[in-house]
C-alpha cells in the first residue's frame, strides 16, 4: 500500500512517541505486537506511516533532523525505540504566536522551551511545505492554551489541501463554522484534544457509566492529575488552561444522564512535579450512593506514562483519516472523533464510539 505521508506541528514529547512507534512496530508481526488497538485499519500498518514535514520553534530541535529532534531537550519522555533511523526530514521554523507561554522563563532551560533564534516561518511558506512535501494531514500537538497558533496552522491545513488530526483543546472540529470549512474543502478533520489509550479520562467516563448503569447515584467527584512534562509545566498558566478544563470536564458529563452540580466535580491538570517528567499520576476519587442511599466511596490511583499513552490512539487517528481521504470524504469524522479524542463534536458511549469507529473502517458508515 501507498505510505501515509503525516505533517507534524510541535515536535514534542506525544510526536516523540508515535515516530517511535512507527519504527518499532515495524520489526513486528501482528502475533506479538502488544499496544495496539488495530495492527491493520484497511489495510494500513503503523509502519505504512511516514513523516513528511514538521515545523517547531525550539532552537534544540529546528534544522535538526527529526530522528534527532524527537530526543532533544524539553522532551523527557520514556525511550522505547533506541537507535531511530535518520528520516530525511529536517524540522522546520514555524510561527510562534502564543505557542510559547512567557511564565516557562523562570525554569531551567532543560526543562522548557527555549525560542530559536530563526526566522519564523510566514504563513505562504508553511502552506507551500506542507504542498511540496506531499503531506496528506497535518498532526496538531501545539502547548494547551495556543488559541491563535492552533487556529494558524488549521488555516494552513485549510490552504494546503491537506486533513487535520487535532490532538489538542483548541476546539476546531468541535466548533461548527470550523468544521464547515473542512467540509467545505472536502477535507477530513478529526478531533479536538486526543483521549489517551488507557488514561484519566476514559477510565473516568467507564467508571460514571458503570455507576449510572448499576443504578449507583454519584453525588461528586474529582480528578487530580500531576505530571513534570513541559505539557504539565505549561499548563500551570492557569490563563492557558480554560479549554483544557472544558475538554476534559465535559467528556466525563457527558456520559452522565443528569449532569453533575458544577460545584460537585472537580477535573483537571493539577500541579507540576518536574521529576515525575513523563509519568502522569491521576488520583481520582467517586463518591456515590448504592441501595437504600447506602454511601460508597471509590479512590483509584493510574500511573501512566503520558506521551506513548497518546500515540496508541494517534496511530489509528492517522489511518482512519486516511482512509476518509482515499474513499473522498471531508468534513469532522463523527465516529473516529468521538472515539479517539476528549471533546468531539458529537459525545457518545465510548463503546458505541468503538462501535461506530468499526462501521467507519468497514465502510458500512462515512463518518
Ligand atoms: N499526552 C497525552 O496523552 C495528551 C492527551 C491529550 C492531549 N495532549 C495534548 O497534546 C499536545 C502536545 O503534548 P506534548 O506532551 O507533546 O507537549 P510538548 O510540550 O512536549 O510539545 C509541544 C511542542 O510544541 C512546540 N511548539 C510550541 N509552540 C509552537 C509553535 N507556535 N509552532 C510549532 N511548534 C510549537 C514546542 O516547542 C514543543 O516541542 C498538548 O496540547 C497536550 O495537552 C496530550
Amino acid at each position: 500500500m501507498d505510505s501515509i505521508r503525516i505533517a507534524i506541528v510541535g515536535v514534542g514529547n506525544c510526536a516523540s512517541s508515535l515516530l517511535q512507534g512507527i519504527e518499532y512496530y515495524r520489526e513486528k508481526s501482528e502475533k506479538d505486537a502488544a499496544g495496539l488497538m488495530h495492527w491493520e485499519i484497511g489495510g494500513y500498518r503503523p509502519s505504512d506511516i511516514e513523516v513528511a514535514a514538521a515545523f517547531d520553534i525550539d532552537a534544540r530541535k529546528v534544522g535538526k533532523d527529526l530522528a534527532e529532534a524527537i530526543f532533544s531537550p524539553p522532551n523527557c519522555t520514556t525511550t522505547f525505540c533506541p537507535g531511530m533511523p535518520r528520516t530525511g526530514v529536517s524540522v522546520r521554523m514555524g510561527r510562534v504566536l502564543d505557542g510559547f507561554p512567557g511564565h516557562m522563563q523562570g525554569y531551567k532551560e532543560e526543562h522548557r522551551f527555549v525560542l530559536a533564534h530563526e526566522e519564523e516561518a510566514s504563513r505562504e511558506e508553511i502552506v507551500r511545505e506542507l504542498e511540496d512535501s506531499g503531506a496528506e494531514m497535518l498532526l496538531n500537538y501545539l502547548p494547551v492554551g495556543s488559541e491563535e497558533a492552533a487556529r494558524f496552522y488549521a488555516d494552513c491545513a485549510l490552504e494546503a489541501g491537506v486533513g487535520l488530526i487535532n490532538n489538542m483543546p483548541v476546539f476546531i472540529a468541535s466548533d461548527p463554522a470550523w468544521a464547515a470549512r473542512f467540509r467545505e474543502r472536502d477535507l477530513p478533520v478529526i478531533g479536538d484534544d486526543v483521549k489517551a489509550q488507557f488514561g484519566a479520562t476514559i477510565t473516568h467516563r467507564v467508571l460514571a457509566d458503570l455507576f449510572q448503569r448499576r443504578g449507583v447515584k454519584l453525588d461528586r467527584t474529582y480528578q487530580l492529575n500531576t505530571g513534570g512534562n513541559t505539557d504539565f509545566l505549561n499548563m500551570l498558566n492557569r490563563d492557558r488552561l480554560a479549554s483544557k478544563r472544558t475538554s476534559k470536564t465535559e467528556a466525563v458529563q457527558s456520559i452522565l444522564e443528569v449532569p453533575l452540580d458544577d460545584d460537585e466535580i472537580h477535573i483537571g491538570p493539577s500541579d507540576y512535579v518536574c521529576w515525575q517528567k513523563d509519568n502522569k499520576v491521576c488520583f481520582l476519587r467517586m463518591e456515590g450512593r448504592l441501595f437504600g442511599d447506602v454511601p460508597m466511596y471509590l479512590d483509584l490511583r493510574l500511573s501512566v506514562e503520558d506521551s506513548p499513552n497518546s500515540a496508541g490512539i494517534v496511530i489509528d487517528a492517522i489511518r482512519c483519516c486516511r482512509l476518509a481521504l482515499d474513499r473522498g470524504i471531508g468534513g469532522v469524522l463523527t465516529s473516529s472523533s468521538a472515539y479517539f479524542m476528549k471533546h468531539p463534536p458529537v459525545q457518545v458511549r465510548d463503546d458505541d464510539a468503538c462501535r461506530m469507529t468499526e462501521e467507519f473502517i468497514q465502510g458500512v458508515r462515512d463518518d
